[in-house]
């Protein structure tokens, strides 16, 4: 593990050594995924909706990560969604965290202000992700703890505004007080360094670590992602409002075509937007099949590696690029004017 090299509000509010946060990922960020991520340095977050309706199993794997962190803080991912039973589905599993004492939350995918007051009262830190400056604004009112601003490249879901990471880093920088991570398209060291030249206290990571070693996901999965170039997305699902970007597969192809066809009914896309299908893809490898969460940062996951490895790499290229900016800076532009 490398020694800390950036030092941020994000790194001292989480007790992290590295600026680097690895946001949910539905059926993969699991305790071993975590823990790897949290003993490299950083901050990962076990995703409670990998276990629906089974807040038990979530609970045996929040205790898992414990063991396998000793002691060393980890985190939790909530996505809110906006289906009509959620209140039913998420309050067994705030159960769990407040019961287990988890500290760190992630919150996505829908207004926290229903759950919020529970985490706050048991102590929990809650970094609220969003889409859009807007949302992240609305989200320091309510009181959280500290933001995460996506951005249009995000592999999942990306809100209807999409606006590219250049264009929202300085303006969600400019706009938030509170603790700012920035993610969507980031998969390099030198995207830590331009998120923190941007103004922000932190990158976050989700397509660059499908293919880490401690993900479970079969290995043929994760031989394609390290194959592709940034042209294996697509986003789909704009006919809802709903943009979700995905790996472009046979389920996101026929999506598109029910989409360009006009079809506005949603129980045409009902059976191609299973959960079930992108698990089931994940256990066998067969990547055509579920519309399976990614972004193009996927592209910079060149080789199935150790989390370790992966979050060093990012330390050594972010150092790297640091010197470098150093190198070409003019003496002169450091002088003071007499
Ligand atoms: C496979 C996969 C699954 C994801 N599942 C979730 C999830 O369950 N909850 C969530 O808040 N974000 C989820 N995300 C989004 C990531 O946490 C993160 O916000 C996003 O990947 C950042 O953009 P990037 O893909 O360009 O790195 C997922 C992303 C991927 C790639």
């Amino acid at each position: 593990m490398r020694d800390p090299v950036f030092s941020t509000r994000m790194t001292a509010l989480l007790g992290i050594r590295h600026p680097i946060l690895c946001g949910g990922l539905q059926w993969l960020a699991d305790a071993n995924y975590v823990a790897a991520v949290v003993n490299a340095g950083a901050m990962g977050f076990i995703t409670c909706m990998s276990f629906p309706g089974e807040p038990e199993r979530f609970r045996q794997e929040i205790r898992r990560c414990r063991m396998l962190t000793q002691g060393k803080p980890f985190g939790v991912s909530v996505s809110i969604g906006r289906r009509p039973d959620i209140v039913e589905i998420l309050t067994p599993m705030l159960d769990v965290i407040v019961q287990e004492q988890v500290r760190i939350v992630e919150t996505s995918g829908n207004n926290p202000a229903w759950l919020l007051p529970r985490l706050k009262d048991a102590g929990c830190i809650v970094i609220h992700k969003v889409p859009a400056v807007r949302y992240a604004l609305s989200a320091e009112r309510l009181g959280v703890d500290a933001v995460t601003v996506i951005s249009g490249e995000a592999g999942g879901h990306t809100g209807q505004y999409m606006n590219s990471q250049i264009v929202q880093g300085p303006l969600a920088a400019d706009a938030v007080r509170i603790p700012l991570a920035l993610g969507g398209g980031m998969g390099d060291g030198r995207h830590l360094v331009t998120a923190l030249a941007m103004g922000a206290d932190a990158m976050l990571l989700g397509s660059r670590m499908v293919v880490a070693e401690e993900i479970w996901a079969h290995r043929a999965y994760k031989d394609h992602i390290a194959r592709m170039d940034e042209s294996f997305t697509r986003v789909i699902m704009s006919t809802f409002g709903k943009q979700h970007r995905v790996l472009d597969n046979a389920t996101a192809r026929q999506v598109a075509d029910l989409e360009a066809a006009g079809v506005s009914d949603f129980d045409a896309y009902r059976p191609l937007a299973q959960g079930a299908l992108v698990r089931q893809a994940y256990l066998d490898g067969d990547h055509s099949q579920g519309l399976i969460d990614m972004g193009p940062a996927g592209v910079f996951a060149r080789e199935i590696q150790p989390v370790e490895t992966i979050i060093d790499q990012l330390i050594d290229t972010a150092a790297a690029a640091m010197r470098s900016l150093n190198d070409r800076m003019r003496p002169v532009a450091c002088q003071v004017s007499p």
